[in-house]
């Protein structure tokens, strides 16, 4: 049965109110403070890869997320990256990812030198389904305390879950599953600043994780990201290799490996300051929108409101609805619908696995996220809607 267009995009209406121009999916929500901040960092002239707000942005990033080691980078790509080279992954290996994510979780996975491993999502959060990963781990092969691909032979060197639309996963399962095989967690928490499972923030429940600010994002930094870790040799080595190695001296320098320049700027940092100071009421105006598009769709035929998974706080970044059916034919329409008003509402990512770079990578039956794929549509989600 087709969907009703002009009543969905009613509903959408009665959430994002007029304009005369078109509403984005999620806009930067900038004012004097972060002005304010940017000024007081340009007046220091510590504009680049060193100052004050750097140390102090990664301070507050730990007291935040709770994790013993919070490492400001220049993105959340690179910063994920990172996260899978510190638990050791190396070259020739591959790393379990979901299809249904946005292009970087499988990127830096490449920019390790590995190679991801699709694995199927799950209905209720979204994301990586541990059903699916326990099922393709037991087609496995263990050797010498090591996990293979029977199929190339790779070692499957980490797991990475990400938390979709800032909706936690079942990340207690997926680290029990893991740690059965002996294998390390990096969490893909780019999205989910805000998003906690019984008490414990996203990305902090693997042995790595990160968060991303880029400027789509429920704060931003412009672009940045944070690498996050309880571990303390795994905490150092990320800071030290995303600061090119270089060894502590007042003018020598002595760089102890090949590393990255992957460091976030203070003029980044002092934006990050500002931002992180309206994450509270940033997350109090996201459940306020989710709650009015919840209403919105009550009893609306053949599509219904994603709720945060149960037992679990999500940040709500981007509120979506999912169509009863799976149709790319009717969720386009819809999207067309919505944009032909100015509303931008967006589909999620297309399927990591059949995307040109990843076509041949190994990939486990992939029925779920085929389907949420063509049954999501992401709804304008920016804080400031919900002061209307
Ligand atoms: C799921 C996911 N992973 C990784 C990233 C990468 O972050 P960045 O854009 O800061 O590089 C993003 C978003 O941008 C993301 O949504």
């Amino acid at each position: 049965m087709a969907i009703d267009a002009a009543d969905f995009v009613a509903r959408v209406r009665s959430v994002v109110g007029e304009s005369a121009t078109p509403i984005g999916l999620h806009e930067p929500e900038l004012g004097e403070i972060d002005k304010q901040y940017l000024s007081d960092c340009i007046d220091s002239t510590f504009v680049s890869s060193v100052g004050a707000f750097i140390p102090e942005f990664e301070q507050r990033m730990q007291e935040i997320t709770g994790a013993k080691y919070a490492i400001a980078a220049s993105n959340g790509t690179s910063a994920l990256h990172i996260a899978l080279y510190v638990v050791g992954v190396e070259p020739g290996d591959e790393v379990m990812v979901p299809s249904l994510s946005f292009v970087a979780t499988a990127n830096a996975v490449a920019h390790a030198g590995a190679v991801p491993h699709f694995i199927d999502s799950e209905y209720a959060t979204l994301g990586l389904s541990p059903e699916a990963l326990r099922a393709r781990l037991s087609q496995m092969k263990r050797e010498g305390g090591k996990v293979y691909n029977p199929e190339t032979g790779a070692r499957i060197a980490a797991i990475s879950p990400m938390h979709a639309l800032g909706h936690p996963v079942r990340i207690k399962e997926i680290v029990a599953i893991a740690d059965e095989y002996g294998i390390p967690v990096v969490e893909d928490a780019a999205e989910s600043l805000g998003s906690f499972v019984d008490g414990q923030h996203t990305g902090t429940f693997g042995l790595t994780g990160m968060i991303s600010f880029n400027g789509n994002k429920i704060v931003t930094t412009g672009g940045g990201g944070v690498i996050l870790t309880n571990d303390d040799a795994i905490g150092k080595r990320a800071k030290h290799i995303t600061t090119t190695a270089k060894l502590p001296h007042k003018w020598e320098f002595e760089h102890d490996e090949l590393a990255w320049n992957y460091r976030m700027t203070n003029l980044t940092a002092a934006l990050g300051m500002a931002q992180l100071q309206k994450l509270d009421g940033f997350m109090a105006e996201k459940r306020i929108i989710a709650e009015r598009y919840a209403a919105a769709f009550e009893g609306f035929e053949g599509a219904k409101f994603v709720a945060e998974p149960a037992g679990t706080t999500s940040n709500y970044w981007l509120c979506a609805v999912q169509l009863d059916e799976p149709s790319l034919e009717q969720r386009d329409a819809l999207l067309q619908a919505c944009h032909d008003v100015g509303i931008l509402a967006r589909p999620m990512w297309n399927l990591l696995h059949k995307q040109r770079m990843y076509s041949s990578a190994p990939a486990a039956d992939l029925e779920v996220a085929t389907a949420l794929h063509a049954s999501l549509i992401c709804l304008p989600s920016t804080p400031r809607l919900a002061r209307r």
